[in-house]
């Protein structure tokens, strides 16, 4: 199994990366550092995870530690809903890589297809429609800029893509949405894979749900494997690269410990039901 999986932009994305959804300010920067340390070469941040000064502050420390280089991260930050007034786009860019202490981003996604008003929270009475085509005008140039060396969407559903699809002039390179065994994204992957588009899964474990089916743990059993190795393995064979997010060293250094599984057509064949 690959370690990396390519993009439309000729760069390669990581098959593991770490997700940092809900990891506390005060212990992401650890994480970080273990991660990295434990062989994670890609972090998936967000400004709205509220977390991004102590992700900068880790990534600072592992570079002066030579742990890695920077050309040796793939860093992933998104583009919040309050920001998606073109005008607005760059300015939220520029607050990302300052605050992740950064010159570039490798992937630059569009949150979701949702915009507030900037400067709102994210409750209903502030919704307010999108502009798609404009907010991605604003990124493609993002992409011409070089701050961000390849653009993509999160949580855009199949229509949502085929609208996209249709006006830009640069593609996404990628689509980052939960995908897992008991959410498995059929169509959504076809038509990404049939648009050259990578498809990335946030929240592999279905924030742990995936873990309590009992197909899962038996697979897991009869191989030997635990249930989050086999149920991030069957993204990665489904050719999604995967962001499980965890707050404990073992449990990281445990998802990152599935590139070198053997193929199973057993196991595939049994998964195929759920
Ligand atoms: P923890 O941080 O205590 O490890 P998802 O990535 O789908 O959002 O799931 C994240 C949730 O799954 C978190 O609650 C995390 O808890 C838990 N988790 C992550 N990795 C594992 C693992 N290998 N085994 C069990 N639970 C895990």
């Amino acid at each position: 199994m690959a370690g990396s999986f390519a993009l439309n932009t000729g760069a390669s994305i990581p098959s593991v990366g770490l997700g940092t959804w809900q990891i506390k300010p005060e212990v992401v920067g650890d994480t970080i550092y273990a991660a990295v340390k434990a062989g994670y070469r890609h972090i998936d941040c967000a400004p709205a995870y509220s977390n991004e000064t102590e992700v900068g502050l880790a990534l600072k420390k592992l570079f002066e530690d030579g742990v890695a280089k920077r050309e040796e991260l793939f860093i992933t930050s998104k583009l919040w809903s309050g920001n998606h007034a073109p005008e607005d786009v760059p300015e939220a860019i520029d607050t990302t890589l300052k605050d992740l202490q950064l010159d570039y981003l490798d992937l630059f996604l569009i949150h979701g297809p949702i915009r507030i008003r900037k400067g709102t929270t994210h409750i209903p009475e502030n919704l307010i429609p999108t502009d798609i085509p404009a907010t991605w005008g604003a990124m493609e140039k993002l992409y011409d800029s070089g701050k961000a060396r390849a653009i993509g969407v999160s949580n855009f559903t199949c229509k949502k893509m085929e609208d996209l699809l249709a006006v830009a002039r640069v593609p996404p390179a990628v689509n980052q949405v939960e995908c897992h065994l008991i959410w498995q994204q059929a169509k959504l992957r076809e038509l990404c894979q049939s648009r050259g588009v990578h498809l990335s899964a946030h929240s592999p474990l279905g924030e742990a749900s995936v873990l309590r089916n009992p197909i899962v743990a038996a697979v897991a059993e009869k191989l030997q494997k635990t249930p989050a190795q086999v149920a991030l393995r069957w993204d990665l064979q489904m050719g999604q690269s995967v962001l499980p997010r965890s707050g404990n060293e073992g449990r990281i250094k445990e998802n990152f410990d599935i590139l070198i599984v053997p193929q199973c057509t057993a196991m595939r064949n049994r998964l195929a039901w759920l």
